[in-house]
C-alpha cells in the first residue's frame, strides 16, 4: 500500500540483498525501516513485534530461515533456525505454517544448494500473502457493496487490532475489503478499536487507514456496545490468528466481547482470514495456546509528548499483579461468516471442508 505517495511492503529485499522490515513499535510517531542481518534478528523482531500479525510473522520466519540459511545451511543450522523461530510467539499458526513450509523444501535439499532455494521461497510465500490478502479483499467487497445498497448511506465498520496491510505482506486481511470499498468509491466509516494493552487499533489501523485516506473514528475499546446498541455499527470485521477446523476463531483480546455485543445486538460480525490461519489439526478453539506477554505492557503506555519525544510512562500503582492474555477465542457460533482467498463460508467443518477440500482431507 502506499505510503505518502510511495508504494509499501511491510517486509523487502534490499537492493543490496538485506530483509528490511517496518519497525511497527515506533509507529505512529515515526516511520523507521531496520535490517535483519541474521536469524537472531528476524527472531527478536518478531518476539519483540517490531513485526506483528499471524501472516507478517509468517513471512519474516520465512526469511529469517533464509538468512539462517546463508550464513550455515547444514541439516544441524536448518533444525535449529527452525526451533529458535517456532519459539518467538505462540498462538498465530502462520508461524508453523511457514517454518515447516520452508523446512519442507529445504531439508531434502544439498546444503550447498540451500541458501538460494530459501530466499526464493521466503520471497514467494510473501508475494502469494500480498495476492491471497488482495483476493480477501474482493471476496468481502460484495459484503460491503450489499450493506451500501440496503442502507443508501454510509456503511459504518468496526474492527478490532490491526489486521491491515501491517498485519500482512500488503492489503491485509479484515481490512482489505474495506481498501477495496474505499476505492470503488464505496462510502465507508471505520470504528477503531484502540485494542489495548497495545494499542495496535490506535497507532496501526488509524495510521494506515489515514495514510490511504479512509474516514475512520479511533474509538476505546468498551465503546463498541454502546455504538451498536445506537445502530452505529453496520458489521464488525476482524483478522484472527488461528481458526480451527470448526470455525473456532482466535484474535486479539477483546474480540470476542465485540463478537457477543454484535450477537446481542443483531450485527453482523465477519472475520477475514488467508487459508495459512486455518489449523486443520486443531478442532476446538479451547486448545489454542494463549499467549501471556509482559505485564509491563499493562503497566505502561507509549506515545508521544507535546515537544516531539516518544516517552513511556506508567499507568498503574506499583506493586498491583499484572496479567495480560494477548489473546481469546470467539466461538463459531457468534460468527456470522469467514471471509477467505477462495469465497466466503459459514465457520463450521463443512464450511471450511467446502472451499478448501484438499487440506480438510489431509488433515
Ligand atoms: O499481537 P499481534 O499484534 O500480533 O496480534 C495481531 C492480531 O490479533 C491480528 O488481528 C491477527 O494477526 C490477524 S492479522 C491479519
Amino acid at each position: 500500500m502506499n505510503v505518502d505517495g510511495v508504494p509499501y511492503r511491510t517486509i523487502w529485499r534490499t537492493e543490496s540483498g538485506a530483509v528490511a522490515i517496518l519497525d511497527q513499535t515506533r509507529l505512529p510517531h515515526a516511520f523507521e525501516t531496520v535490517v535483519l542481518d541474521d536469524v537472531e534478528a528476524a527472531a527478536h523482531a518478531i518476539s519483540a513485534m517490531l513485526v506483528r500479525g499471524a501472516p507478517l510473522i509468517g513471512a519474516t520466519a520465512a526469511y529469517g530461515m533464509a538468512l539462517a540459511m546463508e550464513r550455515d545451511s547444514s541439516d544441524a543450522n536448518l533444525k535449529a533456525a527452525h526451533a529458535l523461530l517456532l519459539a518467538t510467539r505462540p498462538t498465530a499458526v502462520n508461524l508453523r505454517w511457514a517454518l515447516d513450509a520452508m523446512t519442507a523444501l529445504l531439508s531434502p535439499m544439498a546444503p550447498s544448494a540451500r541458501a538460494e532455494a530459501a530466499s526464493a521461497e521466503a520471497a514467494r510465500l510473501c508475494d502469494e500473502d500480498a495476492a491471497i490478502c488482495e483476493a480477501i479483499g474482493d471476496h468481502g467487497l460484495p459484503i460491503i457493496r450489499g450493506l451500501h445498497e440496503m442502507k443508501n448511506d454510509t456503511v459504518n465498520i468496526l474492527t478490532h487490532c490491526n489486521a491491515g496491510w501491517l498485519a500482512t505482506v500488503d492489503w491485509g486481511t479484515a481490512i482489505a475489503p474495506i481498501y477495496k470499498a474505499f476505492d470503488a468509491g464505496l462510502p465507508v466509516h471505520v470504528w477503531v478499536d484502540e485494542t489495548r494493552p497495545r494499542n495496535q487499533g490506535a497507532g496501526l489501523t488509524a495510521w494506515e487507514l489515514g495514510r490511504h485516506g479512509v474516514p475512520h473514528t479511533v474509538i476505546v475499546d468498551n465503546a463498541g456496545g454502546h455504538l451498536m446498541q445506537q445502530g452505529l455499527v453496520d458489521m464488525v470485521i476482524t483478522g484472527t490468528d488461528r481458526t480451527t477446523a470448526h470455525g473456532d476463531v482466535c484474535n486479539k483480546i477483546g474480540t470476542y466481547l465485540k463478537a457477543l455485543a454484535a450477537h446481542d445486538n443483531g450485527v453482523p460480525f465477519y472475520v477475514a482470514l488467508p487459508s495459512p490461519t486455518i489449523d486443520w489439526t486443531m478442532a476446538s478453539g479451547r486448545d489454542v495456546p494463549i499467549e501471556e506477554r509482559s505485564g509491563e505492557e499493562v503497566s505502561h503506555l507509549t506515545g508521544r509528548t507535546a515537544d516531539g519525544r516518544i516517552e513511556t510512562i506508567q499507568i498503574t500503582p506499583e506493586g498491583s499483579a499484572l496479567g495480560n492474555p494477548a489473546f481469546d477465542v470467539t466461538p463459531a457460533r457468534l460468527v456470522t461468516a469467514l471471509v477467505t482467498e477462495r469465497g466466503v463460508c459459514d465457520a463450521s467443518p463443512e464450511g471450511l471442508a467446502g472451499l478448501f477440500p484438499e487440506f480438510a482431507r489431509a488433515a
